[in-house]
C-alpha cells in the first residue's frame, strides 16, 4: 500500500503505477556478446545480419521523425558498389547526404516536396519523370504506416485511414521502385512492425516482403536487423504488458537480370 491508497484507493487504482513488488523500472543497458562473422569477400566486412552501431552521424538531420541515421545506407552503397541511388522517401535527406559523401549520384523526392512515389504518372505516361531501368539502387524507409505521422497530405502513407488503404498505396510505391532498378539493381527497404491502436500487431515486414515478391523481386540476402538504438519508445514507461521491439528491418531485394 502506499499514500495514495490510503487517501483515496479508487483513484490511486486508476491513476498509480503498479505496486513496487511487481513494477520493474526500466533496465540499465545490457551488453550482449555478438556471434562471430566469417570470413569473406565483402568490401564491409562489419555488414553482416545484425547492425548494431548507435554512433551518432553527420547525414540527414537526427531531430527529423523517423531519422534512420546513414551508415547502414553508406555500408550498403559500398557492398554493392551503387553508382546511381534513387531515395524517393528522402525526409531529412539522409540517403542524399550519404551519396554525396561518397560521390554517388542521387535523385531524392519526398512528399513534403511534393513528389508521391505512390502517383503513376510520376512513371508512366507523357509527364513521367522517371524511367524504367534508370537506377542501381533505390533506398526507402517507409512510414510504418500511422506509427508516426508526417506531412499534413493526405497522399502521405502515414495519413492512409485503413491498413488496407495503407497497403494498396504501399504496393504502388513498391512497384514503382522495383520499375526504375536496372536489372539486378537492389531495392534496400527499411521496415519495422508495430502495435496499432485498432489494428493490434501490424507485420508490415512480411506485407513488405509479400508485397515486393509480387512485383517480380527476388529476396537478394538475409535481413538485416538494425538495432533501434535511441528509438524515443526505449525512455517510456508502460502500464501495459508486452514484448517490446527493439529493431527494425532491412530488407534487401534484387531484381532479376532476365526481368522486365
Ligand atoms: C521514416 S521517414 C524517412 C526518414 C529518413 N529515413 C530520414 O533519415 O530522414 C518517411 C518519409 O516518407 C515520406 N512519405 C510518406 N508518404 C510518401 C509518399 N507517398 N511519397 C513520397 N514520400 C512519402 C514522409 O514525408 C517521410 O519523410
Amino acid at each position: 500500500m502506499n499514500h495514495l491508497t490510503s487517501i483515496n484507493p479508487f483513484f490511486a487504482a486508476r491513476n498509480s503505477l503498479p505496486e513496487p513488488e511487481t513494477f520493474q523500472p526500466p533496465r540499465k543497458r545490457e551488453w550482449a556478446k555478438l556471434p562471430r562473422a566469417p570470413i569473406n569477400a565483402s568490401p564491409v566486412p562489419h555488414l553482416t545480419s545484425l547492425y548494431h552501431f548507435d554512433d551518432d552521424d553527420q547525414y540527414g538531420d537526427r531531430k527529423y521523425p523517423g531519422n534512420c541515421g546513414g551508415n547502414l545506407i553508406k555500408d550498403l552503397l559500398r557492398f554493392f558498389q551503387s553508382e546511381r541511388v534513387f531515395d524517393p522517401m528522402s525526409g531529412s535527406g539522409t540517403c542524399r547526404d550519404v551519396c554525396r559523401d561518397l560521390s554517388v549520384e542521387c535523385v531524392s523526392g519526398d512528399i513534403h516536396h511534393g513528389f508521391d512515389l505512390c502517383e503513376p504518372k510520376e512513371f508512366f505516361g507523357e509527364a513521367a519523370r522517371f524511367e524504367r531501368r534508370s537506377f542501381d539502387f533505390v533506398w526507402i524507409h517507409p512510414p510504418y504506416w500511422r506509427q508516426k505521422l508526417y506531412a499534413a497530405d493526405a497522399r502521405d502513407l502515414s495519413r492512409c485511414p485503413t491498413l488496407d488503404a495503407f497497403l494498396q498505396r504501399y504496393a504502388l510505391a513498391l512497384a514503382h521502385c522495383a520499375y526504375v532498378l536496372k536489372p539486378g539493381g537492389i531495392l534496400a527497404v527499411l521496415m519495422g512492425d508495430y502495435i496499432d491502436r485498432d489494428e493490434g500487431f501490424v507485420p508490415l515486414t512480411y506485407h513488405t516482403k509479400r508485397l515486393a515478391f509480387e512485383c517480380g523481386l527476388r529476396q537478394h540476402s538475409t535481413d538485416i536487423i538494425r538495432f533501434g538504438h535511441g528509438a524515443s519508445s526505449s525512455k517510456k514507461v508502460y502500464r501495459s504488458s508486452f514484448i517490446p521491439g527493439l529493431h527494425d528491418h532491412c530488407m534487401l531485394f534484387r531484381k532479376p537480370t532476365e526481368s522486365l
